[in-house]
């Protein structure tokens, strides 16, 4: 097996089931993305290790052609992204094959790299594209918004984000950038508001509207009274 096929499976955020998924999808450029499993204390919200990574390929503006399990799949979907897009399963990777790094680093004019990133957004059904940017210590995550035939399996713009970022390695957050073209006021739906206060309720969310005005809200603040218990820890 060749040196890239790496165990990312100890990036999985699974601190509710304690079983890491992981996997790497093989886009037809020959770029490899890491998709691990990324739970939720509200547990439908878990993003799945397919689902993180066929996002992460398809926000690149990639095309998934096949998946390769680093540790086996339980969550069920991989057929759907399987039949979808008829992906190969691969036991190595192809010797050219190149990992995916998502960082942007030197990023002057936030706003404007949001714009150029819509682009990426896959949102011929809504036709409404956003884009997102995390924060890290070493510089930006994308993240677009992809949507499928079947639309409870697309992800938001800052989950693809999100689970980008986790599947690569990263855990903590400095903050996060939002911005959707055809919106007047960017507001992150409930879904997304619940998944960033997972990992980043004390940062702030930074919202870049139509009028090029932008609003900052404490990811808390976002979601007063959230269910946000431990208790549920196994
Ligand atoms: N969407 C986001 O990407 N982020 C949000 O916070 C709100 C909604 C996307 C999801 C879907 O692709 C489209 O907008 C319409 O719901």
């Amino acid at each position: 097996m060749k040196e890239l096929s790496l165990d990312i499976s100890s990036n999985s955020y699974t601190p509710y089931s304690k079983k890491p998924e992981s996997c790497l999808i093989l886009g037809s450029s020959g770029v490899v993305y890491p998709g691990v499993r990324v739970e939720n204390i509200s547990f439908p919200l878990t993003i799945a290790a397919v689902q993180a990574g066929v996002c992460s390929c398809l926000g690149n503006g990639d095309e998934p052609v096949a998946v390769m399990d680093g540790k086996s799949n339980n969550d069920g979907l991989s057929e759907y992204w399987t039949q979808t897009f008829q992906l190969k399963t691969l036991d190595r990777l192809p010797d050219d094959s190149v990992l995916y790094d998502p960082l942007i680093d030197g990023i002057n004019d936030v706003t404007n790299q949001l714009k150029n990133l819509c682009e990426k957004s896959v949102s011929d059904r809504s036709g409404f594209p956003v884009s997102a940017l995390l924060e890290t210590k070493d510089g930006y995550i994308p993240g677009v918004n992809i949507e499928f035939e079947q639309w409870n399996l697309g992800l938001c713009a800052e989950r693809v984000a999100i689970a980008r970022a986790i599947s690569v390695g990263f855990n903590e957050f400095k903050g996060i950038h939002i911005y959707a073209p055809k919106s007047e006021f960017i507001s992150p739906c409930g879904a997304c508001r619940q998944v960033l206060y997972e990992f980043m309720p004390e940062q702030v969310a930074q919202l870049h509207h139509d009028d090029d005005s932008k609003s900052r809200h404490f990811v808390s603040h976002l979601l007063p009274n959230g269910f946000t218990t431990n208790s549920l820890k196994k």
